[in-house]
């Protein structure tokens, strides 16, 4: 896979973060969604870049679409290969703290109950894309928050890979998201169909879902 050059994704520092943390907890209130060019820590965005320039695409693997087994469906749907981050390394860690802040924020401010936090490396290779979907199903899931943050230094206009959020079920016309180096877009996961368009080169990010706990008398969460 190609990886393009680093290029600074600004000077915001870790301590910064707060003043995002609170622009994406006032978005979340008004409309559901967020999007923030430039957002990530440039540590943050650098350590993750360099951890995938470090990668094979062999750590990749053909990502899934709910319970649907059928990977000929799935190839339809989505053209993705995924990795999921459990910590293992530094830039994952830097991550996972990073975005458990995040979720720590976000629970004081709006009681949130974000409870987990699970996430996933993505590559798009060229013509990869991942049809109109949601996060969630009202009552089925416990996907609660999508996040998404974009490692792509020097993307162009004409490199399509957007996210394209749609605010109303069924609308035709979307937020478009550039998938540029920092960006970070963070949406309620069972209110917004979104898709992402056919890039026509090497597309990276990291995506997220904070959950909250579902666990019963009857089912524990997640599985002991
Ligand atoms: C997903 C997804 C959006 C993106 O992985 O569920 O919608 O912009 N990703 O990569
Ligand atoms: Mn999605």
């Amino acid at each position: 896979m190609t990886i393009a050059p680093r290029e600074p994704v600004g000077d915001n520092t870790d301590a910064d973060s707060d003043q995002l943390f609170a622009r994406i907890a006032d978005d979340l209130l008004a409309k559901g969604y967020s999007i923030n060019p430039c957002a990530l820590p440039a540590g943050l965005a650098d350590d993750l870049l360099l951890h995938l320039h470090a990668m094979s695409e062999r750590q990749f693997a053909p990502a899934g679409i709910g319970r649907e087994q059928d990977q000929v469906l799935n190839r339809l749907v989505r053209k993705d290969t995924i990795c999921w981050i459990t910590g293992e390394s530094a830039a994952g860690r830097r991550w996972l703290d990073w975005t458990s802040r995040l979720q720590s924020y976000l629970n004081y401010r709006l009681f949130l109950g974000l409870f987990s936090f699970e996430s996933h490396f993505a590559h798009y290779a060229e013509g990869a894309f991942y049809r109109r979907h949601l996060d969630a199903f009202k009552g089925e899931s416990n996907r609660v928050l999508s996040v998404v943050a974009y490692l792509n230094p020097g993307w162009l206009p004409g490199d399509g890979g957007e996210l394209v959020i749609y605010p109303e079920t069924g609308a035709t016309d979307g937020i478009r998201v550039t998938p540029a180096f920092g960006t970070l877009a963070v949406f309620l996961s069972e209110d917004f169909e979104h898709e992402v368009l056919p890039t026509r080169r090497d597309r990276f990010s990291v995506t997220g879902w904070f959950r909250v706990n579902s666990s019963s008398a009857l089912r524990a969460d997640p599985p002991l």
